[in-house]
């Protein structure tokens, strides 16, 4: 069964009758562009064949219902008082997207609805935005709004910073808007001007490998990264790190302190990695590829300082598997996945060493797994 099918069923065993409605949105990796988005910079992502879907009906009251099909949770709300509820706080994804459109003078009646999702959740592969995205495009469908894909994607921003709480830039909303089939985008995140980007050979596969260990603090660390971008771009009387040129940067940078230092130059060169990455892909010049990968993940773990031991030794030991072209982490950092682009003929033996030579060094299990790039967020016809 699809997952739009399951979330029917879902849907019927919990309400007694067929949704009306389904909207699908799909996780993603950021190939190369790691923090850069919330200071104004490049990204080149992909959406993934994991998706989050929401199928429901609106029901002609104020009342909200939502059932996670995942936990077997259901939690009730109110459409003219929103409030955040503490012990279903994975609703508030959707909430917030409510909120959000409400602010606009969009009037969001009550709806039943169930979610159901394959993207692995706190895994760094956007579980969240997924969710936010499918919940617009799902509303949209029932309340008619007029809102374009990029109004969209910064619509579900913005309801993550602000009804969530967590103040991400705009990289993951806009994958699971824009996704292509078997392609990459590319996003200049101060313009929003954005295009497909399609790999220059078709023999190379996405590998995703989770750690499946998550860090506490990953939360409060992105918090401190971005204040710590946003304080150095300050130093050079800029408000976007993305303004400050790499002159001005050699120039002023003895006067920065350790940790700012080492965030900017991250952040600068990993402007100019995302358009070296663009090149590549679109040359299929997968030599380089892997060098931008190795230099991308390097100065993640050097000098942005956001990725753990176990990432770290997972982009290790792939690098030195057939077949591997690169690896790097993936996501805001401190545990998560890895990404590794595998030539596709070497996809199951990459998969099998890579999890066995993790176990040989940590005693865990990695789960490894191959992923196509997939098309953004839709309506789904049921
Ligand atoms: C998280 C955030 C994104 C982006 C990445 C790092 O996924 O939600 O906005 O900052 O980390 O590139």
């Amino acid at each position: 069964m699809t997952l739009i099918e399951n979330a029917v069923a879902a849907y019927t065993r919990q309400y007694g009758n067929a949704p009306t409605t389904a909207a699908l949105a799909p996780g993603r990796v950021e190939i190369m562009g790691n923090h850069t988005d919330y200071n104004g910079g490049f990204v080149l992502p992909a959406a993934l064949d994991k998706a989050t879907v929401l199928v429901g009906a609106a029901t002609g009251t104020d009342t909200i219902k939502i059932y996670a099909a995942d936990f077997r949770r259901e939690a009730t709300f109110s459409a003219t008082e929103l409030q955040r509820d503490p012990h279903n706080s994975w609703a508030s994804y959707l909430l917030g997207v409510v909120d959000q459109l409400q602010q606009l003078g969009i009037k969001i009646g009550g709806f039943q609805a169930v979610i159901h999702s394959d993207v692995p959740g706190g895994a760094g592969l956007s579980s969240s935005a997924a969710l936010e995205v499918a919940t617009a495009f799902f509303l949209k469908q029932l309340f008619s709004f007029d809102l374009g894909p990029m109004e969209i994607a910064r619509l579900c921003q913005k309801a993550e910073n602000e009804f969530v709480g967590v103040p991400c830039g705009i990289l993951d909303q806009f994958s699971s808007v824009f996704g292509i089939q078997d392609g990459l985008m590319f996003l200049d995140c101060l313009t929003l001007e954005h295009s497909a980007v399609q790999m220059g050979r078709d023999d190379i596969a996405l590998v995703i490998c989770d750690s499946n260990v998550k860090h506490a603090h990953a939360g409060g660390d992105y918090t401190t990264r971005r204040a710590e971008c946003m304080a150095a771009a300050a130093y050079f009387g800029k408000q976007l790190l993305r303004e400050v040129t790499w002159e001005e940067f050699e120039a002023g940078k003895s006067g920065l302190p350790e940790n700012q230092r080492k965030r900017a130059e991250h952040v600068l060169t990993e402007d100019q990695r995302v358009l070296a990455m663009r090149e590549a892909a679109k040359e299929g010049d997968t030599a380089q590829m892997g060098r931008l990968l190795a230099e991308g993940h390097a100065s993640c773990r050097d000098s942005f300082e956001n990725t753990s031991p176990e990432i770290d030794l997972l982009v290790a030991l792939a690098s030195q598997i057939p077949g591997c072209i690169g690896a790097k982490m993936t996501g805001g950092g401190w545990g998560g996945c890895t990404i590794n682009l595998v030539y596709a003929d070497a996809v199951p033996e990459f998969c099998q060493a890579l999890a066995a030579s993790y176990k040989e060094h940590t005693g865990n299990n990695a789960s490894v797994y191959a992923c196509r790039a997939a098309q953004g967020a839709r309506a789904i016809p049921i």
